[in-house]
Order: structure tokens, then sequence, then C-alpha cells
């Protein structure tokens, strides 16, 4: 019996407008049949990192590894921000796999990652960059397709729509290869 893959999507982005956030739309509504996704509305409430304060169950904290250990698997969108991981993503991550030994919610989870950004390259830098801390901190990182939604003010219409094909179809194939890893991982356990 297969069951549907519950993804949790977490945008990098915090602002309304967000390009990231209007592509995350896109996705829910090109999610694969068997796969459901809820996006992350807690990220700017998580605290700058502090490791004194690792011990004292911080509500925000606690909220995002719970809701990351219910997943199935992760979807993140990221802008770029100086050709780097935005701050508050990295922040999150850093929250969430920690303390590495005992408490990683990471580890092992299936993960896929899409980004817009303004630059031609969308988001080149940051994904790469976001892979390598995905690596450490344990995750299954889906590798391709690569979505770069890049100029991404010209990409989207004036209702907020993704117009670009290219980036519509790589956004249903790299759902398609995130439920293909996460039905392995669920049907395995
Ligand atoms: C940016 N932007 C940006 N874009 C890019 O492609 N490469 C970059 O290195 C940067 N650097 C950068 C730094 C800072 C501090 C900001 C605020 C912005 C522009 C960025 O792509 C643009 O603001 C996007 O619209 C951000 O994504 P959201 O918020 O629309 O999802």
């Amino acid at each position: 019996m297969t069951r549907q893959i519950r993804v949790l999507a977490i945008n990098g982005s915090l602002r309304k407008q967000s390009f990231n956030g209007l592509a995350l739309r896109e996705a829910i509504a090109l999610a694969p049949p068997g796969m459901d996704i809820d996006v992350y509305g807690g990220l700017g409430e998580i605290p700058p990192f502090n490791q004194d304060h690792a011990d004292a169950g911080l509500a925000p904290v606690t909220a995002l590894k719970h809701a990351i250990r219910k997943a199935d698997a992760i979807l993140l969108c990221t802008p770029e921000y100086n050709h780097s991981i935005p701050g508050v993503l990295k922040n999150a991550l850093d929250w969430a796999s920690f303390p590495a030994s005992t408490d990683n919610a990471l580890a092992g989870k299936p993960v896929a990652i899409l980004g817009a950004s303004q630059s031609p390259i969308g988001t080149a830098r940051a994904q790469e960059q976001l892979r390598q801390v995905l690596a450490f901190v344990d995750m299954q990182v889906v590798n391709k397709p690569e979505v770069l939604i890049g100029l991404a003010g010209t990409r989207f219409d004036g209702g907020g729509r993704l117009v670009d094909e290219v980036a519509l179809r790589l956004i249903a194939q790299l759902l398609a290869n995130l439920k293909t890893l996460a039905d392995k991982q669920v049907h395995a356990a």
C-alpha cells in the first residue's frame, strides 16, 4: 500500500511578494499524485543560533524540528543573498541539525532544492553552497534537475504566475524525483 508523501517546504525568503514564494505556489500545484506539500510558516520566528540555548527547548526551534520530523521529505526554496544562502535559512538548518550526534532532525531526510533570484544564473551559487551544507547534515539530496529561476522579475506575470515553461517542467520533474526517493524510504521502513 502506498501512502501520501508529506513534504515540508521552507522558503528562505521572508518577503511577502517573494518570487520564491510564488515558485513554491507553483510547486504545490505541480505536485505529483501521492504528494502533499505544506509550506513552513515559522521561519521568521527562529532566533539566531546560540549553542548556549540549545537545551532550552525554544518553542520556534522545537516546532521546526517537529515539522521536519513529521515530514517524509523537505523542499527548500531559496533566493541568493550576496552569492550565498540566506542567513535565515542557514540559521534554521543549523538549529535543526543540532546537536548533530543526538538530535539532528535532518539526518537521512530526502530533500530537493529550487530557487529564484534576479541574476541570470538564478541562485546557482547559493544552491551549490546549500548542497554542501545538506551533505554535511546527512540529508539525501535530489541531484537533478537543477531548478534555477534566473532573472526572476521577468519570469512571473502580473498575477504572480510563473510563465517560464522550462522552469515549470523542471519543477514537476524535481518533485517526481523527490517522491521516488521519499517513496523508497517510506516503504523500506
Ligand atoms: C540580493 N539579490 C541577489 N540576487 C542574486 O541573484 N544573487 C545575489 O547574490 C543577490 N544578492 C542579494 C543580496 C541581498 C541582501 C538581497 C536583499 C538581494 C536579489 C535577489 O535575487 C532578489 O531580491 C530576489 O527577489 C530575492 O528573492 P525573493 O525574496 O523574491 O524570493
